[in-house]
């Protein structure tokens, strides 16, 4: 393809030097002239590891130069490539005007070469809503419409600075959020022969993907830290302490416990959280997000409790009372709580949960007084009683085969399982 890399800073300069060599035609734009006499002598802009080699290649093999000029950049490419910054404002926000200003050029330049089709792809990171604008802008600019000839995706970018070349190269994957057959096209021809996990997805989930490498990337520094702290503070060294805990393949560096579903609750996630929020507070070391998990797991709550409430339901069924499947165990169970503030505020609430008709009564104690009225014995009983059914559990497999539901119902998923998609009536606590 021959494609015209917009923006010649760390991300444009490395497409600029490994495209070609993946047999692509590049053609760079700035509007710093500086960047573009660089890239036209075959020096990169930007310093980065590999990247000198790459680029006085392409540029003796004369398959990369660059202008300042978007309207020649445009007219000799069929795809453009969009690499400008999205720096902070000062309120925090995301500044995409360098996007905007950008994806104008392009589109008027565009309109006037009076070609038929074009695509662009974005690989500066910004969010969803600036994404829609800017498709909005490109066709208002480029008089090309998405159905015929116009094509626009978000391409993320995952490449690290310091081994930008060889991240280029290998990608931990490849994510796409196209819209238009010419943009999916062009997608599918922009990296082909990188061997990476490919995802199409829309583009504001494509652009989504990216915030959540970098949200989690910064909660794993701060989590290590934080750590290194905590075991400073108790006289531990951090190191060891990690070492083991990166071992746990199973359920620490994993899938797990990454899907969004319902707040943590139990026997031991909550004390064990509050315990070492403690010592941060009586110690004065500032474990800040750790202090904020509780916090954010009562959010939590509130806010099922509120979306359950805003749906006026005649009575609320609990499908799973306990804490998580295959206990009876209700020590801070998080829909325990929801059930008492439901019941405080006048609801009527029925709970089928299997496990819990073991528990057995003690001599003087019965551990289910509290529930016993709200308690039935069988899910067809249950879904009879209840309008609004709360599923926290798959019971395994029995809700999926049992539930008998018609349009009366309303089903909230908090199992972060697809199992229930099957339902017609059905919402999903993100969805
Ligand atoms: N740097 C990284 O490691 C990295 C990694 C992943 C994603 N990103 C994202 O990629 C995007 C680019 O980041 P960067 O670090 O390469 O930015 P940068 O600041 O290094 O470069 C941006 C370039 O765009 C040029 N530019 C601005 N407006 C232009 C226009 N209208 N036409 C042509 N050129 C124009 C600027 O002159 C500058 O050279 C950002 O959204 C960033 O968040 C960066």
């Amino acid at each position: 393809m021959r494609i015209a890399v917009v923006g010649l800073g760390y991300i444009g300069s490395v497409s600029c030097g490994c495209l070609p060599h993946i047999g692509h035609a590049v053609i760079g734009v700035d509007i710093d002239s500086h960047k573009v006499a660089a890239l036209k002598e075959g020096r990169p802009p930007v310093l980065e590891a590999g990247l000198a080699t790459l680029v006085a290649e392409a540029h003796e093999e004369g398959r990369l130069t660059a202008t300042n000029n978007i309207e020649a950049a445009i007219e000799a490419s069929d795809v453009a490539l969009v690499c400008v910054a999205t720096p902070s404002r000062p309120d925090g926000g995301a500044d995409d005007s360098q996007l905007v200003a950008a994806i104008e050029s392009i589109g008027r330049a565009v309109r006037a070469s009076a070609r038929g089709e074009y695509a662009v792809i974005v690989r500066s990171t910004c969010l969803p809503d600036v994404h829609e604008r800017l498709q909005a802008i490109l066709a208002e600019a480029s008089g090309l419409s998405y159905d015929r000839g116009l094509g626009y995706a978000s391409n993320p970018e995952f490449l690290r600075e310091g081994s930008a070349v060889e991240d280029f190269f290998a990608p931990p994957k490849i994510v796409f959020g196209a819209r238009g057959v010419v943009a999916e096209d062009a997608c599918r021809a922009l990296y082909a022969g990188i061997d990476a996990e490919t995802f199409f997805m829309d583009p504001g989930a494509a652009a989504l993907v990216k915030y959540a490498d970098n949200y989690y990337h910064a909660v794993k520094v701060t989590f290590g830290n934080e750590m290194g702290m905590l075991c400073q503070q108790l006289g531990v060294d951090p190191y060891a302490v990690m070492d083991v805990f990166c071992k746990d393949r199973k359920l620490n560096i994993s899938a797990r416990y990454l899907r969004p579903g319902a707040p943590f609750g139990g026997s031991c996630l909550p004390k064990d959280v509050r315990a070492l929020s403690h010592v941060s507070r009586t110690t004065d070391v500032p474990l800040k997000m750790l202090q904020g998990v509780d916090a954010s797991n009562r959010c939590q709550i509130d806010r099922l409790v509120a979306r359950i409430e805003a749906a006026e339901p005649v009575a609320v069924g609990f499908i799973g009372l306990s804490f998580k499947e295959g206990t009876p165990d209700l020590r801070e169970s998080p829909f325990l709580e929801m059930l008492r503030r439901l019941v405080a505020s006048g609801r009527k609430v029925r709970v089928y949960d299997p496990l819990l008709s073991q528990v057995t009564r003690g001599a003087d104690h019965d551990p289910l007084a509290e529930l016993r009225p709200h308690l039935d014995d069988d899910l067809g009983a249950l879904t009879e009683a209840c309008d609004y059914l709360v599923v926290t559990q798959k019971l395994g497999g029995e809700v999926w085969d049992g539930l008998r539901i018609n349009g009366h119902h309303r089903l909230l998923d908090l199992t972060a399982d697809d199992g229930l998609r099957r339902f017609g009536r059905y919402e999903e606590l993100y969805r």
